[in-house]
């Protein structure tokens, strides 16, 4: 009897300690100037090589962090090779892209930068660029002993993606305010805790946070990615593999953050899937084996959406 309360206890604590989902922090530090700095870098074209494209063009702060595209348009109007996912609350990941091979925001922003698809310049035409704007000559000194350098335009960018963070009614629910979400937002809350979805989207991002396989429970999703191989041995189907090249890591992907879900369609690394309603119902066969009803898969879309927050952008 009494090792049972014990038990019970123990279980009880460890539920507390471990709440699966946090609420965003109300506050976050960050270095204002670097940040205005890196707000500037970021609407900036002057970082693509031919001046036409900005992390703004793919990740737009109007429409949840993304461009709703299946794959974003880089320099000289090509097309890229996965999805865009959003730059909102990105702080709070594990690491960075689909693949995790940015282990920071710093470390993250050469990638988008040298992408001959992307905004296809390199760290010495960028710098010389810079030195001669007298804005940046002048900021980069003030904020930076060593001035402009690479480890330095990153630096900026992520002290302002740091501010780029989204409360939403959700957060509110989670600190205790049970009006904060309508009846069918709990219940959806409820379903996607139930189902198991909260055991690889959960923490602060409510995702990000770990690898898994995508199609772990339908094979059938896996194969069909096999044929869509892309040219020089490098397929963005294989997510972690591309990093490890071991043959085990294929198809596992970060799990994406599932706040601004709402906003940041079409889905998926493919952007294969259009709607939110198909994402969910599809998610559920391949991750779970779960075939769920209409009236479940309603639910938690009704809670997804209570996932939408608004960014104030810093000035
Ligand atoms: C041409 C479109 C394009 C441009 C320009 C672009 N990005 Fe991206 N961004 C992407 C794509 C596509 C990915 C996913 C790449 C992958 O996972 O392999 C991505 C991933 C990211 C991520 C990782 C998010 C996550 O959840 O893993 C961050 C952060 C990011 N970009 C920030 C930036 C910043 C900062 C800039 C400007 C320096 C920028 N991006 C420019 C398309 C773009
Ligand atoms: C075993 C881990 C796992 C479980 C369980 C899981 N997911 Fe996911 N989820 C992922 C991964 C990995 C992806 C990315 C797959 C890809 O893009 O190839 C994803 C993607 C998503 C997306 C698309 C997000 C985007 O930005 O493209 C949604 C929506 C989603 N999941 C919702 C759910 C719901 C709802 C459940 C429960 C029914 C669930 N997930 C259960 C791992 C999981």
């Amino acid at each position: 009897m009494c090792r049972h309360l014990l038990i019970l206890l123990i279980f009880f604590s460890t539920l507390y300690a471990n709440e699966p989902i946090q609420p965003l922090p109300k506050t976050i530090t960050y270095d204002k100037g670097k940040a205005l700095l890196g707000k500037k870098l970021y609407f900036d074209p002057i970082l693509s090589k031919d001046n036409t494209v900005s992390c703004a063009s793919c990740h737009n702060l109007e429409l949840g962090g993304v461009d709703n595209l299946q794959f974003s348009i880089g320099i000289k109007g090509q097309k890229g090779i996965i999805n865009t996912p959003t730059v909102l609350n990105s702080i709070f990941n594990f690491r960075q892209m689909w693949d995790g091979r940015a282990k920071t925001l710093t470390h993250q922003v050469k990638f988008p930068i040298t992408n001959p698809k992307e905004m296809g310049n390199s760290f010495e035409n960028i710098i010389k660029t810079l030195n001669k704007s007298t804005y940046y000559n002048k900021t980069f000194k003030a904020l930076y002993k060593n001035g402009i350098t690479k480890e330095n335009i990153g630096d900026a960018l992520e002290e302002f993606q740091k501010t780029l963070i989204t409360p939403s009614s959700f957060d509110d629910f989670l600190r205790g305010d049970e009006k904060a979400i309508t009846e069918n937002q709990k219940k959806g809350y409820e379903l996607f805790n139930k189902k198991g979805c909260v055991s690889c989207h959960n923490g602060i991002n409510i995702g990000g946070g770990l690898y898994a396989q995508f199609g772990l429970t339908d094979e059938s999703i896996a194969n069909n990615l096999i044929n869509q191989s892309t040219k020089n041995g490098y397929n963005p189907d294989f997510g972690l593999y591309n990093i490890t090249k071991n043959d085990f890591d294929k198809f596992y992907f970060k799990v994406p953050t599932l706040r601004n879900v709402a906003l940041t369609y079409p889905y998926l690394h493919n952007g294969r899937i259009k709607t939110l309603n198909e994402a969910i119902s599809s998610i559920a066969k391949a991750q779970l084996g779960l075939d769920l009803s209409k009236e479940e898969t309603f639910l938690i879309e009704e809670f997804l959406k209570s996932l939408s927050g608004k960014v104030t952008i810093i000035r």
